[in-house]
C-alpha cells in the first residue's frame, strides 16, 4: 500500500508525453474512491503497464511498478525493505510512531528487515509447512461442511457473512488456539482495521479509537498468553510464548506475532473464496468445467489468485539508489508493486485476462516474493481449494444475482467484496470429497513450505 506522502519532486521523473487517457489512468490509480477502478482496476492497470511501467507519483514521492519482471525484482532484491516509520509519520504527524496502534504494527515480522525478521520467521515456519497444512485437511474440510450444513436448505444467503469469512477466521482460530467461546466476535466484524494506512491524517477521535481496539485486544491475547505459560497445549500461542520464555522474541513482537498471523491468515483468505466464486459465476464454462473435474480444483485456485487476488499491493522502501526497469530508484522513495497489474503482465501470461482453470505453472505473484513471501501460501491454498470444493458439490444451483456491479470494499490494498448475495434450490446433505478436490501446488510442495527464495 502506499503510504508516504511526502511532497518531492524528483529529477528523474520519466519524460513521457502524457495524452488524457493517461492522466485519467493515473488519477484512477490505487483510489479507493474511484468506483470505476474498484469495480475493474484491471483496465487501469493495463494501460499503465504498457505506457508508463513505473509511474512516479511526486506527492508521496513513490514508484508504482506494474510490470511482474520489476515488482518480483523489487520484492526479492536485498537493496529495498521495509521502513515504515518515515511514512505514518508523514501521514500522521510527529508522535505517531509511539501510539500503541502504529508501534505494534511496526513490530510485525511483515515490516522488519534481516537479520530481525528472520529471527521471527524462523519461529513460526514449521507450522505453516506442507506437511502441517496437510494435516489439517480434514479439520478444515470439517469445518466447511458444517457451515454449509448451517445454510438453509434453500433460498437466498450473503456467502460472505454465512460462509467465506466464517471458514478462514475458525481455521486461523484453530491453529492459534483461541478458544472457541471466544471466536463468534472475530467472525462477526473485522478487530483491526485499515484506517492508520489511509493517507489522511488521523483525527485525535479516530486516534483514541484505534488505539482503544489495539488494546482490547492485546489485553485478550495477553490473557491467553498467561494462560498458555500455565498450561500449555498444542497450538502455535503455546509455542511463541514457549519461545518468548526462552528469549527469542520479546512481549511486543510476540503479540505483534500473534496479530500479523491473525490478521493475515484470514482476510486474505475471506477475499480468496469470495473473488473466486466471482469469477467462477461470471465464467460459466469455467465453473461448469471445474463441477465436472474436481481434480482441476488446485490449478483453479492459483488461477483465481492470479486472476483476481486478495492483496493487490506491496511496498517496499529502497535501503540504498538503485536501477530498477531503466529508472533510477533513490534511496528513501518508495516503490508500490502492483501485484494484480503483475499478475496480468501478458509478458509472463498470454492471453491475460482471461480466466482459465486448466492454465498450468501458474505461479502468481498474489503470495508476493522474498523475505517476506507469504508464510500462509499453502494454507491458503488448501483452504481456498477446500472451501470452493464444499460449497460447489453441496450446492449444485448457486446463481449470483449481483454477478455484474457487486459491491467492493473501498480498499485498494486488499481487494474483496463486502457481500455476495447467492440464491439456490438445493442444499445437499453430502458429496464433498476432499480427498479428490484438495493438494499443495506451487513452489513448496516438498517437505517445507519456507519461502523459496531464503
Ligand atoms: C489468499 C490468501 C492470501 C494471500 C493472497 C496472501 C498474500 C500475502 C502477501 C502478498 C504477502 C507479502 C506481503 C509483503 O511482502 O508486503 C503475505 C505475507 C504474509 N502472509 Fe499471507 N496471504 C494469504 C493468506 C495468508 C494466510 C492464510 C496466512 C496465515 C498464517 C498468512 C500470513 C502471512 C504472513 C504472516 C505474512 C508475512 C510474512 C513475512 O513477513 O515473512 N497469509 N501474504
Amino acid at each position: 500500500m502506499e503510504l508516504s506522502t511526502a511532497t518531492h519532486v524528483h529529477p528523474s521523473e520519466p519524460k513521457v508525453s502524457e495524452d488524457e487517457e493517461l492522466r485519467a489512468a493515473r488519477r484512477r490509480l490505487l483510489n479507493p474512491t474511484s468506483a470505476e477502478f474498484l469495480q475493474d482496476p484491471y483496465a487501469t492497470y493495463a494501460l499503465l503497464r504498457e505506457r508508463q511501467p513505473l509511474c512516479y507519483r511526486p506527492r508521496s514521492n513513490a514508484w508504482v511498478a506494474t510490470r511482474y519482471e520489476d515488482a518480483q525484482a523489487v520484492l526479492r532484491d536485498p537493496c529495498f525493505g521495509r521502513d515504515p516509520e518515515p511514512t505514518f509519520e508523514a501521514i500522521h504527524g510527529p508522535g505517531i510512531n509511539d501510539e500503541p496502534v502504529v508501534r505494534n504494527f511496526n513490530r510485525m515480522m511483515i515490516v522488519r528487515n534481516d537479520p530481525d525478521h528472520s529471527r521471527l520467521r524462523k519461529l513460526v515456519n514449521a507450522s505453516f509447512n506442507a506437511r502441517r497444512v496437510l494435516s489439517l485437511k480434514a479439520a478444515i474440510a470439517r469445518i466447511a461442511n458444517e457451515l454449509v450444513d448451517r445454510l438453509p436448505a434453500s433460498g437466498e444467503v450473503d456467502l460472505m457473512v454465512d460462509f467465506a469469512r466464517p471458514l478462514p477466521v475458525t481455521v486461523i482460530c484453530e491453529l492459534l488456539g483461541i478458544p472457541e467461546a471466544d471466536r463468534q466476535r472475530f467472525i462477526d466484524r473485522r478487530v483491526v482495521s485499515e484506517r492508520i494506512f489511509v493517507p489522511v491524517p488521523l483525527t485525535p477521535e479516530e486516534l483514541a479509537e484505534e488505539n482503544r481496539r489495539f488494546l482490547e485486544l492485546r489485553d485478550y491475547f495477553l490473557s491467553l498468553c498467561a494462560e498458555r505459560r500455565r498450561a500449555p497445549r498444542e497450538d502455535l500461542i503455546s509455542d511463541l510464548v514457549a519461545a518468548k520464555e526462552r528469549g527469542e522474541l520479546d512481549e511486543e513482537e510476540l503479540i505483534a506475532m500473534i496479530a500479523v498471523i491473525f490478521n493475515a491468515g484470514h482476510d486474505t483468505t475471506v477475499n480468496l473464496i469470495g473473488n473466486g466464486l466471482l469469477a467462477l459465476h461470471r465464467h460459466p464454462e469455467q465453473l461448469a468445467l471445474l463441477r465436472a473435474r474436481p481434480d482441476l480444483m488446485p490449478s483453479a485456485v492459483d488461477e483465481l489468485l492470479r486472476y483476481d487476488s486478495s492483496v493487490q499491493t506491496s511496498d517496499r522502501r529502497a535501503l540504498e539508489s538503485v536501477e530498477l526497469g531503466g529508472q533510477r530508484i533513490e534511496k528513501g522513495q518508495l516503490v508500490v508493486c502492483v501485484l494484480g497489474a503483475a499478475n496480468r503482465d501478458p509478458e509472463v501470461y498470454p492471453d491475460p485476462d482471461r480466466l482459465d482453470i486448466t492454465r498450468s505453472g501458474t505461479k502468481p505473484v498474489a503470495f508476493g516474493g522474498g523475505i517476506h513471501f507469504c508464510l500462509g501460501a499453502q494454507l491458503a491454498r488448501i483452504e481456498g481449494q477446500i472451501a470452493l470444493g464444499a460449497l460447489l458439490s453441496r450446492l449444485p444451483d448457486i446463481s449470483l444475482p449481483e454477478l455484474e456491479r457487486p459491491e467492493w470494499s473501498p480498499s485498494v490494498f486488499l481487494r474483496g467484496l463486502e457481500t455476495l448475495p447467492a440464491r439456490y434450490q438445493r442444499r445437499l446433505d453430502s458429496g464433498f470429497d476432499v480427498a479428490a478436490t484438495a493438494r499443495p501446488t506451487g513452489a513448496a510442495t516438498k517437505a517445507t513450505a519456507r519461502c523459496p527464495f531464503h
